[in-house]
């Protein structure tokens, strides 16, 4: 186990902003900025019920995970060329790049779109564009996961996996996402087992506003490899256990779940519990145009308000970021020693 050098308490947010990292939880839609949002509905000419970027943001004042879910919806709903696509996940990828993230695994919900006439092809093939011009051009790694929304039904996820079968190339796994509670994972059993079969990856949202029983479930019926969120498994002792021992990683977005009142203030937030009860936390951003900010913003606000977080739980939240992806072996290695030398040279300067 590596031990990173001494760091002082003050030169943390410059570390935790400079450190290589990836980010695992980032929904696409999520990104749209409000300007982005009032620029691609009138390039598409499509109403908004709000008059100004003002008003939009104005709105973003959540009491929980549905009233965010109505906002984000009717924000996506501008999306409807490949160019919209690409645009919005060029936009987040350079942002990306900037805030030293190595490489992300971007969710995006088709059902959102193809239930407004626009085709999963338009969708999946303006996404992949950026995510191979990033590469080329800011030299950031990434890849996608479809999302199935879970307030939907399992046949309609099946109908949203036929409609990807010929674009499965470009995508290396599933999520479930969406409104949480009364939609356990056990209702989308047979669509995941069928995506297994498939070679795809499997996450689940679960333990976000639901009970740790739906962990429970994400994890032995729909056979997920990471939990999004997770931050309910605090509750359930076994669970906890479970979770340290098979080296499950929970991705974690700390501003979300402020923003949407799973914690009532951040400096409550369970992220240094997480850590040392042995689990394989990450940081991220979940809807970083909604929740006041990308991955860096998350780092800084949660570690500010939470001061026993240490420069050790720095190294280990990225440590674990890259240890949780689903980059081949070799790459991962590399970027932890990436991340152990911005370490070393850190403690230099
Ligand atoms: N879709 C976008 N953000 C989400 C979240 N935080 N939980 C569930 N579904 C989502
Ligand atoms: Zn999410």
């Amino acid at each position: 186990m590596y031990t990173p050098p001494p760091i002082a308490p003050e030169r943390l947010p410059a570390l935790l902003a400079a450190m290589p990292k990836a980010e695992l939880h980032i929904h696409i839609e999520g990104s749209l900025e409000p300007e982005m949002i009032f620029a691609l509905a009138r390039r598409n000419g499509v109403d908004l019920a709000y008059d100004s970027v003002e008003a939009l943001r104005r709105a973003y004042a959540f009491t929980d995970l549905q009233s965010f879910l109505d906002i984000y919806y009717a924000g996506a709903s501008v999306l409807l060329h490949e160019q919209d696509f690409y645009d919005m996940a060029r936009a987040y990828l350079a942002r990306a790049a900037m805030q030293a993230i190595a490489h992300a695994e971007i969710f995006f919900d088709p059902q959102t779109h193809t239930a407004r006439g626009v085709a999963m092809d338009t969708v999946v093939r303006g996404l992949h564009r950026a995510c191979v011009d990033a590469q080329a051009q800011l030299g950031i790694s990434s890849s996608l996961i479809l999302c199935f929304l879970r307030h939907l039904s399992e046949e309609d996820a099946f109908a949203t996996l036929e409609q990807a079968t010929p674009l499965l190339e470009h995508i290396i796994g599933v999520g479930l996402d969406s409104s949480e509670l009364g939609h356990p994972p056990e209702k989308f059993a047979r669509v995941f087992a069928r995506c297994r079969k498939l070679g795809l990856r499997l996450v689940a949202h679960a333990g976000e506003e639901g009970p740790p029983a739906y962990i429970w479930s994400a994890l032995d019926v729909l056979k997920v490899e990471r939990i999004d969120h997770g931050v309910q498994a605090l509750h359930d002792a076994a669970l906890m256990q479970r979770l340290a021992r098979e080296r499950i990683a929970l991705t974690v977005c700390p501003l979300s779940n402020h923003k949407l009142r799973v914690f009532q203030d951040l400096s409550q937030h369970n992220l240094k519990q997480l850590l040392d009860a042995g689990l394989v936390a990450t940081v991220n951003s979940d809807d970083p145009a909604y929740f006041g900010g990308y991955v860096n913003d998350n780092f800084t606000q949660v570690f500010a308000a939470v001061p026993q977080l240490t420069a050790q739980d720095a190294w280990q939240l990225a440590h674990n970021s890259f240890a949780a992806s689903f980059a081949p072996e070799a790459q991962r290695r590399a970027w932890q020693d990436r991340l152990a030398e911005s370490f070393e040279t850190f403690a230099r300067v």
